[in-house]
């Protein structure tokens, strides 16, 4: 497998008047094209500061990461947007669609914000959730489950490198985490997409192909999970 990013003794302090936290503190490992990593660790661990920096959303203040051989670039606004615009696709816990705008609507919306506007896959995708049906629908009148199936969609519209979850099924009951998550470990297989999903529920370790523990901000472990009847 051809290696994606690596990370290398990446570091994110924060400056607070009670003295420096050590947000990451050390952290390097490296994602192959493919992958899907779990990252667990309990609350306060480092796990939305660490997924932050992967998509460039804010800027380790210490260590290298490459992504596709490429310095990521930090510090520069304009040239982050760029950079997560090109490669990265985000899920969110709150689902965060556009109420105003139809389930389809909200889709269309991040491809033309990627200049990759698209209907026809739009609808695809939406299929490939199982929510053809639903695809005139506005948020208000869909369940959290489907809500969270259309931010899915939604997520890989614009085909990302990489596909980012922070605790995306932290608001689901296990049986409707379980139908996410299945989806989405569909679309990733079916697309080819390198995933991290952030989560402190162990149930979620049967969906990854790796899982990653961090304890305040240094990686505690890193282990292969074995799906080869799944990767077949
Ligand atoms: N903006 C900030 N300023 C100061 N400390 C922060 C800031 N953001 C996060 N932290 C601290 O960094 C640590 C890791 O936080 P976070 O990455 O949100 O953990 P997790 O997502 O695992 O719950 C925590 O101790 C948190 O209080
Ligand atoms: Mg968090």
């Amino acid at each position: 497998m051809n290696k994606l990013l690596q990370m290398e003794n990446i570091e994110r302090h924060y400056e607070t008047p009670a003295g420096v936290v050590k947000a990451l503190d050390g952290v390097s490992f490296e994602i192959s094209e493919g992958e899907r990593v779990i990252l667990l660790g309990p609350s306060g661990s480092g796990k939305t500061t660490l997924l932050n920096c992967l998509s460039a959303l804010d800027s380790p203040t210490g260590g290298d990461y490459t992504f596709l051989d490429n310095e990521v670039p930090r510090n520069h606004s304009e040239k982050m947007t760029s950079f997560r615009r090109e490669n990265i696709g985000y899920v969110f816990q709150f689902f965060n669609l556009l109420q105003d705008l139809s389930v389809v609507e909200n889709i269309l919306l991040i491809q033309e914000l990627a200049g990759k506007k698209d209907p026809f896959r739009a609808k695809e995708l939406l299929k490939l959730v199982g929510l053809e049906a639903e695809i005139d629908r506005f948020p208000g009148e869909i369940s959290g489950g489907q809500q969270q199936r259309v931010a899915i969609a939604r997520s890989i519209a614009k085909r990302p490198t990489l596909l980012l979850g922070d605790e995306l099924t932290g608001n689901l009951d296990t049986e409707t985490s379980n139908k996410v998550m299945e989806v989405l470990v569909s679309a990733c297989q079916q697309e080819n997409i390198t995933a991290v999903f952030v989560t402190h529920d162990e149930g979620l370790v049967k969906y990854a192909t790796r899982v990653i523990r961090i304890d305040s901000g240094k990686i505690i472990s890193d282990e292969k999970i074995d799906n080869s009847d799944e990767e077949a």
